[in-house]
């Protein structure tokens, strides 16, 4: 099945030398949090560069249910007009593919006394989502969901919300921004404890549009407070382009033979580029180029070439949170380096659009590598550069990351590598293909 009905099987054939300057498209968990906070915000916010994937179009339509003004002005600038705060959609809330959309909604809307009901596609529909009604349970909220805590769920948020203190079990950004956004509409100090890192974009763009928030570091991990009902303030936001989208061209330039491609204007908040670091530490020849700071956000233009003497590394797993969105593309280029590549810590995988290790691995043995895995572990036996056999098929279970790294592993594979289905690209980059082709790559779109 697809994500919008028809799947599209796409196949990759060995590509290159991959030439040019890769303009990847805004990063997406800044977009969905853009969207969010201006709504919740009285006046006017403008957006820059917000990423147009289904995703975030999802999460747009959402905040018009919601109650707020989304305007497209076209060529990626957006503006939102909020009220101040979630008025009760009059029709239920569809996040398609969406685990961040959904989740930070639950979030936002908890503490607003207003029913909502949530749904998604078939990949969405089976995460779970007890690790946000959890919390927000305890702001008052009540939650009835699937068997599991599956969605479909109706939310009922909290007539009369409470602050929190809670420390999140699971290393999860989502579910610390669903708190902090739940907090928001809570009298009193709302405290996330964090034992490990993770993205930090809702805890900046909180600053940015006036709310009392402070992070310490104590022998728990991060402690984030924020002082409820802060009045926000409406933000211009230039939403920067996304680390996890600039993965594919660097990763497809560093294993297809003669490549150098520039990608401009990349986030590397610290808390996104683990998988930036590790490249340059199995030996890649990724430099950072015009490095500087953007709306607080550092920033740099990304210079990729074809990287023949990659060896495999252990990846420490303290790093996890800060590429965990990077593994399934760091698994094909570690086929391509030689040696083993080690990435533990790593169980998150197991509930993301798919269980990202299993497609990964099911995938790679079906072109030739040689994959172990365990519950919260994974290895990849590197091949060496040019031995990759490929030949292929490969399920993307509506997995645009799946998807994507399939076909940039079949770009410097001996034989191409096929998806069943690059339909879910859309949902986060929806210009990969034409951005691949347009760099060198050799990707078909097919029936079989
Ligand atoms: C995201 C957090 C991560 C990540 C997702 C985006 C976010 O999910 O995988 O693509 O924008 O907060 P988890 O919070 O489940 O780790």
């Amino acid at each position: 099945m697809s994500a919008h009905g028809t799947p599209v099987p796409m196949t990759s054939c060995k590509s290159g030398p991959l030439k040019g300057i890769a303009n990847v498209p805004g990063d997406k968990s800044i977009s969905h949090r853009s969207l969010i906070l201006g709504a919740m915000t009285v006046g006017e916010t403008r957006i820059e560069g917000l990423l147009e994937g289904q995703d975030v179009l999802d999460t747009a339509k959402a905040m018009r249910s919601f109650g707020a003004t989304v305007t497209d002005h076209g060529g990626g600038n957006w503006s939102v007009n909020g009220v101040g705060g979630l008025c009760e959609p009059e029709t239920l809330i569809d996040c398609g593919n969406s685990g961040t959309g959904v989740r930070l909604l639950m979030g936002a809307m908890a503490t607003h006394p207003i029913s909502v009901t949530f749904t998604g596609d078939a990949s969405l529909n089976k995460r779970p989502m007890a690790r946000v009604t959890d919390p927000i349970s305890l702001f008052g909220a009540k939650a009835h969901g699937r068997s599991g805590g599956r969605l479909p769920m109706t939310i009922q948020g909290a007539k009369h919300p409470v602050p929190i203190r809670y420390k999140v079990p699971v290393p999860s950004a989502q579910v610390k921004s669903a708190v902090l956004l739940a907090g928001l509409n809570a009298p009193g100090k709302t405290v996330v404890i964090e034992p490990e890192a993770t993205r930090d974009h809702t805890e900046r763009m909180l600053v940015g549009f006036g709310a009392e928030i402070t992070v310490e570091d104590s022998s728990e991990g991060r402690v984030i407070t924020l002082t409820g009902q802060p009045e926000l303030n409406p933000q211009n936001i230039t939403v920067p382009r996304d680390p996890s989208s600039a993965a594919f061209p660097v990763c497809a330039a560093l294993i297809c033979e003669g490549s150098n491609v520039l990608v401009p204007n990349i986030g590397l908040n610290p808390t996104r580029a683990g998988l930036f670091t590790t490249l340059r530490e199995m030996g890649a020849d990724l430099s950072y180029e015009n490095e500087r700071v953007e709306g607080g956000e550092p920033v740099a233009d990304l210079r990729a070439r074809f990287s023949p003497d990659m060896v495999g590394i252990e990846v420490p797993p303290e790093r996890a949170a800060s590429m965990i969105d990077e593994y399934p593309i760091l698994s094909v280029v570690a086929a391509f380096a030689s040696g083993q590549t080690v990435m533990r810590g790593v169980r998150e995988l197991r509930v993301k659009e798919s269980d990202r290790i299993e497609a990964m691995a099911t995938g790679l043995r079906a072109n030739g590598v040689e994959v172990e895995d365990g519950e919260d572990w994974w290895i990849v036996s590197g091949q060496g550069t040019g031995n990759v056999h490929g030949g292929g098929l490969c399920a993307t279970y509506l997995d645009h990351r799946i998807a994507m790294s399939f076909i940039t592993m079949g770009m410097a594979s001996e034989k191409p590598v096929r998806i069943d289905d690059g339909s879910p690209i859309v949902t986060s980059f929806p210009i990969f293909e034409d951005l691949m082709t347009g760099l060198g790559g050799a990707i078909t779109r097919n029936n079989h």
